[in-house]
């Protein structure tokens, strides 16, 4: 039912503009034909005026009579309005007006899908190369620790030496970061840490902390909640380590060298898995009981 509506209204247009055409040739014709007989009567007169009423009868340019210049130039712009009327507004009218705007507007259209495509694309890369840092941000999921030449971190709960330097090396590079520990290095600490995010691994379910301290129950949540932070620290101890070593791509290591007696120990690092970047050594002083390292590792393939 509807589409027989629609069928009639389409041919009444294409009549419509089929009358309009015709009604456009026919006005154009017409002009034309008054054009000619103006020309016919006007060519007369012209002849008379120069002939009988002897206008411009001295005007001869090369020995011919002006009114014959000022007929073949008439003469001329009635046959280009001839050709306009049956050459150029029978073939390039309205319909091929319509034609050309047509070809236009589908060839803007093209450009437009490109461009379209263009954007998406250049969406999607966004995206990708977003998804690409965010790897990279993992990638900087770093351990920090120190330990002995015998790998020993901690003995009853606490550090076995006190080395000034370690200390404030530790905070620069922790400092406005996440700190990861499992519960017993933090409840090594009298208090939270200033200006860094605490994130402590528990597997009990009511563990109590004070305001601003995130407990989590995993390795994993611990570092899914510290995917917004640029470099995450690992900062013990002895089991927590032991877990993010596998996923951590960084250590910054600070070698006491000396062997300790100890209960916790950091895991062998493995010389195929890790590669050392950097090293300073610090010989002993009146500040520092012993000698020690700073001994950066990046591991050599993120994916191990
Ligand atoms: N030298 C260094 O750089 C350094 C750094 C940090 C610490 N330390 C030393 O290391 C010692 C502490 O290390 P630690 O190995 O005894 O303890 P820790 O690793 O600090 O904490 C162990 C606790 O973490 C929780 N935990 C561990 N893995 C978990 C998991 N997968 N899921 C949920 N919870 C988990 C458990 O808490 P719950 O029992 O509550 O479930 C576990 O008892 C101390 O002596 C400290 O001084 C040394």
């Amino acid at each position: 039912m509807f589409s027989k509506k629609k069928e009639i209204s389409q041919i009444d247009k294409q009549q419509l503009e089929l009358i309009q055409n015709a009604q456009r040739r026919i006005k154009q014709k017409k002009r034309l034909y008054i054009h000619f007989v103006i020309f016919l009567i006007g060519s007369v007169f012209l002849i008379l005026a120069n002939l009988v009423f002897g206008i411009g009868k001295d005007v001869t340019p090369f020995g011919i009579n002006w009114f014959v210049y000022a007929i073949f130039i008439w003469l001329f712009l009635l046959l280009y309005h001839t050709f306009n009327v049956f050459i150029t507004h029978k073939f390039m009218g309205k319909d091929w007006e319509q034609k050309q705007l047509d070809k236009l507007i589908s060839k803007q259209q093209e450009r437009i899908d490109q461009l379209k495509e263009k954007a998406h694309n250049t969406q999607a890369e966004e995206m990708e190369s977003e998804n690409t840092s965010e790897v990279k941000k993992k990638a900087e999921l770093t351990i920090i620790v120190a330990a002995g030449e015998n790998n020993a971190i901690g003995k009853d709960n606490t550090l076995i030496w006190h080395l000034s330097d370690d200390l404030k090396r530790f905070k620069t590079l922790t400092y406005g970061h996440h700190i990861i520990m499992g519960r017993k290095t933090f409840e090594s600490f009298q208090k939270p840490l200033p200006n860094r995010t605490h994130v402590v691994i528990t597997r009990q379910n009511n563990y109590q902390v004070p305001k601003d301290v995130i407990i989590v129950n995993s390795l994993e949540e611990a570092i899914k909640i510290t995917q917004n932070d640029t470099q995450p620290f690992i900062i013990g101890g002895g089991e927590i380590y032991k877990q993010a070593i596998v996923l951590a791509n960084k250590i910054e290591l600070t070698r006491v060298h000396e062997t300790f007696e100890a209960d916790t120990f950091f895991p062998k690092i493995d010389t195929a898995i890790w590669k050392e970047t950097n090293k300073s050594f610090h010989h002993k002083d009146d500040n520092h009981d012993h000698d020690f390292s700073f001994v950066t590792y990046l591991k050599n393939n993120p994916s191990i």
